[in-house]
């Protein structure tokens, strides 16, 4: 069995401020009439092929999203709400060990950011299977995409020797957010990047979390004894969930165990985590500008308007981003994409 584990608790911060604490990127559509979560939901293999009814994880505050998003498109969902923010690591751990309650000893789980834009379904499903073969053999089994420039904000992977199933690599290193310098050298030396997805088996993520994490392993076991169930959510038991340490998955396991392994992902994958990203996704028209919502400018080029709210106009915009909600604007030279978290940060500092 496949058990689809959806981790839909981030904040998303650098899509401010479109984004917000109180409404994060998964929930959200940006362009589309599905928001990133209920695609993701609807990009898990299907029930034929050994898929189960996804499992999600995430906070609190998004709970009634979670589950109103689901019925919306008609699926079936278990939904886990954590007490705190923790990452991804006690996420995806307390999660599959969740699974192998349910689903038993020997299930595979599918572990999916709530928040990527994966246009080919079909291909995505094709790689999943593939992916759960090398699993089968005993693998943490991660996508690899092959990078068009050094970005710092993914997690690298060095394949090695092949594995028994067609495509899959054994992983040589595996190395999260590296700098800058360093990021340029894996691209020259054939690095992928991290997709953010996995595949593995359950017990296996469990015993590798247990020798790299064990204040994570025992936190999962306890806060699940300790969880209720609430009008159909499944609440963990806050004191043992808060004392767990907040690592992302990548450093706490990826970085450290010799099961990892990589196949190839063949599916076109943006993680969408900025600006510059949604900009990439669209298709640009005339000067290269992208614009949607109500937008007008004159000789400009290379423009990236969106918005929600107000009519934009601009007059000799190049490269420029402009975002707008109903109640704040955001306006920056494109390649500064990365700084809006610096923004959100600095705004939360003022409160
Ligand atoms: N439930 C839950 N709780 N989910 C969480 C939490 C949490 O505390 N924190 C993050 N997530 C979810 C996010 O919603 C997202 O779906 C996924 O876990 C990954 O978290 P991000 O915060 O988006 O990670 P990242 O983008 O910095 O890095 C990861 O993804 C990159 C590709 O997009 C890493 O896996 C990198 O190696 C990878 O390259
Ligand atoms: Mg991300």
């Amino acid at each position: 069995k496949i058990v689809p584990v959806i981790l839909a608790g981030g904040s998303g911060t650098r899509l401010w401020p479109i984004s917000r604490d109180s409404m994060p990127k998964q929930f959200l559509a940006l362009g589309s009439d599905r928001t990133f979560y209920q695609d993701t939901l609807l990009r898990v293999p299907p029930k034929s092929a050994g898929g189960t009814d996804p499992i999600i994880i995430t906070a609190d505050a998004f709970r009634f999203f979670a589950r109103r998003q689901a019925a919306e498109i008609g699926v079936d969902v278990t939904i886990i709400l954590e007490p705190a923010r923790r990452d991804s690591a006690a996420a995806l751990i307390v999660a599959a060990r969740y699974a192998q309650k349910i689903h038993g000893d020997d299930c595979l789980v599918l572990a999916l950011a709530a928040d990527h834009l994966v246009p080919d379904v079909a291909l995505f499903q094709q790689a999943c299977l593939d992916a759960a073969a090398a699993a089968e053999e005993g693998h943490i089994v991660t996508f690899g995409i092959t990078p068009t420039e050094p970005r710092t904000s993914y997690g690298y992977i060095k394949p090695g020797k092949p594995l028994g199933t067609p495509g899959a690599f054994a992983v040589t290193s595996f190395v999260e957010k590296p700098d800058r310098e360093t990021a340029e050298r894996y691209v020259a030396d054939g690095y992928l990047w991290n997709s953010g997805n996995f595949i593995f088996p359950a017990a296996l993520m469990l015993s590798e979390a247990a020798k790299f994490e064990p204040e994570i392993a025992a936190g999962a076991e306890k806060t699940i004894a300790g969880a209720i169930e609430d009008i159909g959510f499944i609440r963990l038991d806050e004191k043992s969930f808060v004392a767990m340490p907040a690592k992302s998955i990548d450093y706490a396991v990826l970085e450290r165990t010799d099961r990892a392994a990589v196949i190839e992902g063949r599916f076109s994958w943006s993680d969408i985590g900025s600006w510059d990203a949604v900009r990439d996704s669209r298709e640009a028209g005339e000067h290269g500008n992208v614009t949607s919502g109500p937008v007008a400018l004159i000789d400009s080029h290379n423009a990236f308007i969106h918005s929600e709210g107000p009519l934009i106009t601009g007059i000799g915009l190049d490269n420029m981003t402009v975002v707008a909600s109903e109640d704040a604007i955001l306006i920056m030279p494109s390649d500064r994409a990365q700084d809006v978290k610096h923004l959100v940060a600095s705004l939360k500092a003022e409160k």
